[in-house]
């Protein structure tokens, strides 16, 4: 599809009814979340079901993703001429056609057989942005090559070798992707009791390693090529997936190496927020990594006010600032002037499900949402298909939703379109 607009809520809905009412069609991608879910494990082995699916210790953030989303409520204005409608919205400087993008889910070899590359043909055909995951079972250069029409970035997971991170950044830079996406929750995988009853690991078995196994600085960490000796190839994996020394001064190695805007995902602390602000990062993340890290964390939703006002606190001083300093310098005669970067992100993920939910972390204040486990869903059922279902849905009932709120405009949703009732 060209025109992703195509996919907006009016237009969905009349070839889905059509294809009902006049070829006795019904679609065969399950419409709701939990149905779709329901479907997705039972296409899925019972090791990949309990990997995507499962969650950190008794899963209560999991859930709690999506239920939080219930305290907030729509309040919908009326005769508004909402006829045209623009979803566009502008991250980091690059527009966006639409406020989601595809949130970087790795190993997906354990889902479907074309895994991520079949995502990224899906988000393509869509022109929405996709988030290519450091733990992806095809190469970040493999992916990088189904994206002609859609922007790409690339999900970075530190190493606990420097160069291997060094090297992913360049990697990424050199296939073109357009930001870095630094994943902060994951400087070890979090207890999650269904892998850990399965004893399973896929990475163990092969999956999700591609951008390791084909990196020149990985290979050069190994006594032997993985092509000759696979099992020490991927126990050298597991040494250094993750840093759990990870320090700010990770970020500031990441921003020295490399150009792209570089984003912080899973920033759940107002505190962390700030300091993202302060050291010139580009945007950041509220996530709690769909509730597989931290059981017992704050839903992402609930975290993401306290983030965004931090975020634009810290801002305004820093805008403050700058212009006391500008007219200081105008004072001295100097007339460059002190420009503050206002383009500072707030996306967001974990919980969303449906096009309300994203409403609503767009209404809190988020610039866009990644959308997580109902994209690799589509993917279990039917492949690149079955990932282009599921985000046309999305998009129609966001675009709907939108609408029928009497709001026209993604980039425009601001808290007036919600209330807290039991506050
Ligand atoms: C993830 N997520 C993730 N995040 C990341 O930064 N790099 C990664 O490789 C992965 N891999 C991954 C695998 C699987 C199976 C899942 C379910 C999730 C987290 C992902 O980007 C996102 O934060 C969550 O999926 C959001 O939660 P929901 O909305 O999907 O529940």
């Amino acid at each position: 599809m060209d025109d992703p607009s195509e996919a907006y809520g009016p237009n969905r809905q009349r070839e889905v009814y059509a294809s009902g009412m006049l070829a006795d069609q019904r679609p065969e991608m399950p419409v709701s979340p939990d149905e779709l879910e329901e479907a997705a494990m039972e296409a899925l082995s019972e090791e990949a079901r309990a990997y995507v699916a499962g969650s950190a210790g008794g899963e209560d953030t999991a859930d709690r993703n999506r239920e939080a989303f219930r305290h907030w409520r729509i309040v919908p204005r009326m005769l508004r001429d909402v006829a045209d409608r623009d979803l566009s919205v502008t991250v980091c400087g690059q527009e966006f056609s639409v406020p989601v993008l595809l949130a970087p889910i790795g190993v997906q070899s354990i889902i479907h057989k074309e895994g991520e590359l079949a995502s990224a043909r899906a988000a393509d055909s869509l022109g929405v942005p996709f988030v290519s995951s450091s733990a992806a079972s095809a190469t970040m250069e493999e992916v990088a090559d189904q994206l002609d029409d859609a922007p790409g970035w690339f999900q970075l997971y530190p190493s606990a070798d420097p160069d291997v991170t060094e090297s992913f950044v360049r990697r990424a830079e050199e296939a073109g992707y357009e930001a870095i996406v630094i994943t902060l929750d994951t400087p070890t995988m979090g207890w999650r009791e269904r892998d850990v009853a399965n004893a399973y690991l896929p990475f163990l078995d092969g999956e999700g390693v591609a951008n390791y196994l084909s990196d020149p600085a990985f290979r050069d960490s190994l006594d032997a090529p993985p092509e000759e000796d696979e099992q020490a190839a991927l126990w050298r994996f597991i040494e250094q997936f993750g840093d759990l020394s990870m320090d700010w001064e990770t970020v500031e190695r990441v921003q020295a190496t490399t150009d792209l805007p570089v984003l912080l995902k899973g920033i759940l602390h107002p505190e962390d927020a700030r300091e993202a602000v302060r050291r010139g990062v580009d945007g950041v993340v509220v996530s709690n990594h769909g509730g597989r890290q931290v059981d017992g964390a704050i839903s992402a939703v609930e975290a993401l006010p306290g983030v965004v006002k931090a975020v634009e606190g810290t801002l305004s001083a820093a805008e403050a600032q700058s212009a006391a300093d500008a007219q200081s310098a105008s004072d001295a005669g100097d007339t460059t002037n002190g420009e503050s970067d206002d383009e500072f992100a707030v996306l967001f993920d974990s919980g969303i499900r449906r096009g309300a939910d994203a409403i609503k972390a767009l209404a809190l204040g988020a610039d866009a949402v990644l959308l997580g486990r109902p994209y690799v869903y589509g993917l279990a059922i039917d492949g690149e298909e079955g990932v282009r279902e599921v985000v046309r849905n999305f998009l129609a009932d966001f675009d709907l939703t939108m609408a029928l709120s009497g709001r026209d405009a993604a980039s425009e949703l601001d808290s007036s379109v919600l209330v807290r009732p039991d506050e």
